[in-house]
């Protein structure tokens, strides 16, 4: 007893009860400010004695037993942010895209598609082309699906391997020429028996293009020649150098990349949901190995919302489901029970946003996502810090709440994001809209918002604007200095990973003066930040 009363008095806990009196960890520091709500820059991080390098935190994480990510972050299930082409360079880059549902179902399936044959080890289910096929029906077969391949496997209609079509003929100037006049022979082709590949078909081919001067394309059949896979030389050389780098892709355990798909909550003209619908078209998501699906929509504490959480989780026992969005914890706790894994935090942040100003709810960001945090921990799910965050140090902030972030118009001006670009006075610009604008509304996305698309009978209330970003660069550039900010945020917090950082954070309330302490002042700027940074 005596010999704890010594050390409680040491100058080093003095010192550290001082801290601790300014300093603040979440609980104590959010009902301090109660009845305040608040956001990120109403707050900033205390540091802590640290060993970590920045280079050194590790930025995983994960949103389900299932779903492991590289960086936590997501990027938005919105028409003007991700399609394959983003979703791609997310999961490149250790993150995750969820396709928007602003478009045809079938489409939306074939969007999912394209991200998990992009590049992974063996492509079990190869695209390929009959013998009887000309050029210009390859040629427009790629337009239709924008492969970014060219070489095809030659089958017949029973699958047997009867040639190959090489890239290098898939040309306008060969269109009228049949597949057969073009593609190698069977004969002249080198492949190799599906019982040889062993357990590491990456470790396999990698021999086999090294043994093979010349041969990109390694093909494999089952003992009735009939194709059961490839794998190309680019892939295997990508995947092996994945290994050695840092920031590893996101895959799933078949070395596909991973990929998250929107879902609305679709109405039959009665207004009960489409159950039918719905479950088809989840169970063609899976068809193609999708990772997770998103319900997502602005009011997600809803009895609609509940019921396709449930629905879809009823049949799909093992699929991540993420749900939202929400700002409380009796929320969070609702769509736990229906069975989500991951649930989207945030009403109105987001910078497209009005639904504050529309409907005059919505909850400042951190708040939002401190009491939210409470029923997360209870129920074992993962919370998405989902809108508002305009820069590294917001990513950094969230996560001491949160297990990733979900971020729209901070990759919107990316060459990757769909959208149109357009220039003004010499300046170049892409679109980007809410989901909740009219125009994305009558898209498609009216049913997030609660209404319906076809609904002339009444003016809808939108609920987000139609806005310009800036043409930002690649996402590989974004998200480098978007990871490289929340590491040097943990190393300054001494966290080695991002559990540690949602342990370790301390807050403190800041004023207007310390807001514009924390950005540049007083000087005249010679600007090389990125607008990420
Ligand atoms: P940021 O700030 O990253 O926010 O641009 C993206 C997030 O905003 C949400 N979202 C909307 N919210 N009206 C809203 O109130 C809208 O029209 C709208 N569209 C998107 C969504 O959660 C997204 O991830």
């Amino acid at each position: 007893m005596a010999t704890m009363t010594k050390v409680a008095t040491t100058p080093a806990t003095a010192t550290a009860a001082a801290d601790a009196e300014y300093y603040l960890p979440a609980d104590a520091f959010f009902r301090a400010n109660l009845p305040t709500a608040l956001t990120f820059d109403d707050v900033s991080l205390a540091t802590l004695y640290s060993e970590i390098l920045p280079k050194d935190a590790d930025t995983s994480t994960t949103l389900s037993d299932a779903l492991r990510l590289s960086i936590p972050i997501i990027s938005s299930d919105m028409d003007t942010v991700t399609e394959s082409r983003m979703a791609i360079a997310m999961a490149l880059n250790g993150g995750l895209g969820l396709i928007h549902y602003n478009m045809p179902a079938a489409e939306q399936v074939k969007e999912v598609a394209r991200v998990k044959r992009h590049i992974h080890g063996l492509i079990q289910d190869p695209i390929t082309v009959a013998a009887n096929q000309h050029i210009a029906g390859v040629l427009s077969m790629i337009e239709q699906h924008r492969y970014g391949f060219q070489t095809f496997p030659v089958v017949d209609d029973r699958g047997h391997l009867i040639g190959l079509l090489p890239g290098s003929i898939v040309k306008e100037r060969y269109k009228a020429k049949k597949i057969t006049e073009a593609m190698t022979p069977r004969a002249k082709l080198i492949t190799v028996k599906e019982r040889d590949l062993g357990k590491d078909p990456i470790k396999f081919a990698d021999k086999f293009f090294s043994d093979n001067i010349g041969i990109n394309k390694m093909l494999v059949v089952d003992a009735q020649d009939r194709l059961r896979g490839l794998v190309t030389s680019t892939d295997v050389e990508r995947l092996v150098s994945e290994v050695k780098s840092r920031r590893k892709p996101a895959r799933d355990p078949e070395f596909r990349l991973v990929v998250g798909a929107a879902l609305s909550t679709i109405r039959q003209p009665n207004g009960e949901l489409d159950r039918d619908k719905i479950l088809g078209h989840v169970g063609q998501l899976v068809a193609e190995h999708v990772d997770c699906v998103a319900v997502s929509t602005a009011h997600g504490h809803t009895a609609g919302v509940g019921e396709v959480v449930r629905l879809v989780r009823s049949q799909f026992k093992d699929l991540t489901i993420i749900a939202g969005n929400v700002t409380s914890a009796s929320g969070v706790e609702f769509l736990a029970g229906c069975g989500a894994n991951a649930i989207k935090i945030g009403q109105g942040p987001g910078s497209i946003c009005t639904t504050r100003i529309v409907a005059g709810v919505g909850i400042p960001q951190l708040t939002a996502l401190h009491v939210s945090s409470s029923a997360a921990k209870k129920k074992g799910v993962k919370l998405l810090a989902d809108g508002g965050i305009t820069k590294s140090g917001d990513i950094v902030k969230a996560l001491t709440l949160a297990d990733a972030v979900i971020c729209g118009g901070l990759l919107a001006g990316c060459r990757e994001a769909p959208g149109e670009i357009m220039e003004i006075s010499g300046k170049i610009y892409k679109q980007y809209r809410g989901m909740g604008s009219l125009a994305a509304m009558k898209a498609g996305s009216a049913a997030r918002y609660g209404h319906s698309a076809n609904d002339s009978t009444r003016k809808v209330a939108a609920e987000g604007i139609e806005a310009l970003k800036e043409v930002s660069g690649s996402v590989d550039d974004v998200l480098s200095t978007l990871v490289g900010g929340v590491q040097s945020g943990m190393g300054y917090l001494g966290a080695a990973n991002l559990s540690e950082l949602r342990t370790k954070a301390r807050y403190i309330r800041i004023s207007p003066a310390g807001q514009k302490e924390a950005a540049p002042h007083d000087v005249v700027e010679v600007s090389t930040r990125t607008s990420s940074s």
